[in-house]
């Protein structure tokens, strides 16, 4: 095709146990990307300003009590009330970061015991990361940063089972960085690896979505 088509954004996913730095990470990475000029945006799964959001909100914060599975679709239903601008975002040509996806839905669930199957079913369709940057922390180390809330998740056992899920799912696509560098570095490691992606898709990677 000799028209140059313009060039569209990268979907960059971030995953990791809770007190991974995730958080830290991606607003380091925006700020970098931002004042290099190019066009990206920050997001977060749960997106809490949502309905949907509002209703995971309370359910972390132990205010409302939900059935496993209901829970599990209500963080489905977050990322799919997001898809069409997430598309639209990519297909104009900026860069998201986003700060937990998918790969935290199927994790978290099926770390309560639900099926791995049953927990990916719902996330089909959604657009596929172009690519996934899991920053590496044992539970233990996790921990010890402290600074554990008081949401329902953030509790030493649960984060390693949630810890095995992750290892299920990654897959040698993922880039995985190890989490409890100086933050620095674990900064220039991400930006190596965004950057790479970034220029993939600039070049035409076609958009695929879950799961590849
Ligand atoms: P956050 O601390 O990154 O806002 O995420 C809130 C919690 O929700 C965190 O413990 C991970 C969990 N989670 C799920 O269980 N399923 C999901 O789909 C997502 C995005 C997060």
């Amino acid at each position: 095709n000799k028209e140059s088509s313009s060039s569209r954004g990268a979907l960059i996913v971030l995953e990791g146990l809770d007190r991974c730095g995730k958080t830290s990470q991606s607003g380091r990475l925006y700020k970098y990307l931002d004042e290099q000029g190019h066009s990206v945006e920050s997001w977060r799964f749960p997106d809490r300003n949502t309905g949907v959001g509002q209703m995971i909100s309370s359910y972390l914060a132990n205010k409302s009590q939900l059935d496993d599975h209901a829970i599990h679709l209500l963080f489905s239903a977050n990322r799919w009330e997001k898809r069409s601008l997430m598309e639209e975002k990519l297909k104009s040509g900026t860069t998201l970061i986003v700060d937990r996806y998918s790969y935290s839905g199927v994790a978290f669930s099926s770390a309560k015991g639900l099926d791995i199957e049953w927990c990916k079913a719902p996330e089909i369709g959604l657009l596929a990361p172009d690519l996934v940057v899991y920053l590496d922390i044992s539970p233990e180390k996790a921990a010890e940063r402290g600074g554990y809330g008081d949401e329902r998740y953030e509790q030493l056992e649960f984060q390693k089972k949630v810890a095995g899920s992750y290892l299920s799912l990654r897959d040698s696509s993922w880039k995985v960085i190890d989490a409890t560098l100086l933050i620095e570095d674990v900064e220039k490691k991400l930006r190596e690896v965004v950057l790479d992606c970034m220029m993939t898709c600039h070049k035409g990677k076609p958009m695929s979505q879950l799961w590849p």
